[in-house]
């Protein structure tokens, strides 16, 4: 049994969030994509709803069950997700994209399924748009959480996406590290700011990591009204 925080303080505020992993296609039946199972940010759509948020999660391919009195909107790729992402920017108050999101889609999508030939295939890919990136570009009144998988140099390459990405706060995850990102129910992660390390948390389950990430920022939100 866990506690969480049981205040409305996000009543009124219209969160965005992001999760899972995209799927960049190759062809009608296969795919390119990544070990995200969506877990933390349906934690953090969750927790965000039980502190009276009305909260949109645009969500990629996910194992994660589906969280009542949210308004979930199902993407595919990278692309899709940017769009439906940038429909609802606007009017959002806060922004957390916990999604893991293709850096590379095929250059072709063939229409029809693609045969077997040559001993050798070589896929050519071309970047995707940086989704966080983009919003950071455009940031008015919003507050915006990011994330960092590192398997290496966490600060240093957190620090460098919360300063590039134009974000409030990142946060960074070690995947290499057992009980932590990828596909299993905890994370261990630090929440960075611009002023350097904010807090580092033990591992928790995702949906208390979401809760105290939730607190930062809703701390973060009060001293600086968007
Ligand atoms: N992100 C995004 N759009 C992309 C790629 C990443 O919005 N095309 C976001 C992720 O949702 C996450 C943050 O950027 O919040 C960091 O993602 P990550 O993969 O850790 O960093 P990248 O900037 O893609 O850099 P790299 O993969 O090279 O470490
Ligand atoms: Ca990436």
């Amino acid at each position: 049994q866990q506690w969480f925080a049981q205040s409305r303080e996000l009543e009124g505020k219209k969160v965005l969030v992001t999760a899972g992993g995209t799927m960049e296609r190759l062809d009608p039946v296969r795919y390119l994509t990544n070990d995200s199972s969506g877990k933390m940010g349906f934690a953090l759509a969750e927790a965000a709803a039980n502190r009276g948020a009305d909260v949109t999660l645009i969500a990629a391919r996910t194992t994660a069950a589906p969280v009542a009195g949210v308004n979930t909107v199902h993407v595919e790729s990278a692309e899709e997700m940017l769009e439906a992402v940038l429909e609802r920017y606007e009017s959002a108050d806060l922004v957390i994209k916990a999604a893991a999101v293709a850096d590379y889609r095929p250059v072709v999508k063939a229409s029809t399924k693609i045969k077997k030939g040559n001993e050798k295939l070589v896929l050519e890919l071309e970047r995707t748009t940086d989704i966080l990136q983009t919003l950071g570009e455009r940031k008015k009144h919003q507050f915006l959480v990011g994330f960092a998988a590192e398997t290496e140099q966490l600060a240093h390459y957190a620090m460098d996406k919360l300063r590039r990405k134009n974000c409030d706060l990142i946060v960074g995850n070690d995947v290499s590290q057992a009980g932590a990102g990828f596909n299993v129910d905890t994370n261990i992660v630090q929440i960075f700011g611009e002023e350097g390390l904010v807090e580092s948390l033990p591992v928790l389950s995702k949906r208390e990591v979401a809760d105290r990430l939730l607190t930062q920022i809703v701390q973060r939100m009060k001293a600086a009204p968007g």
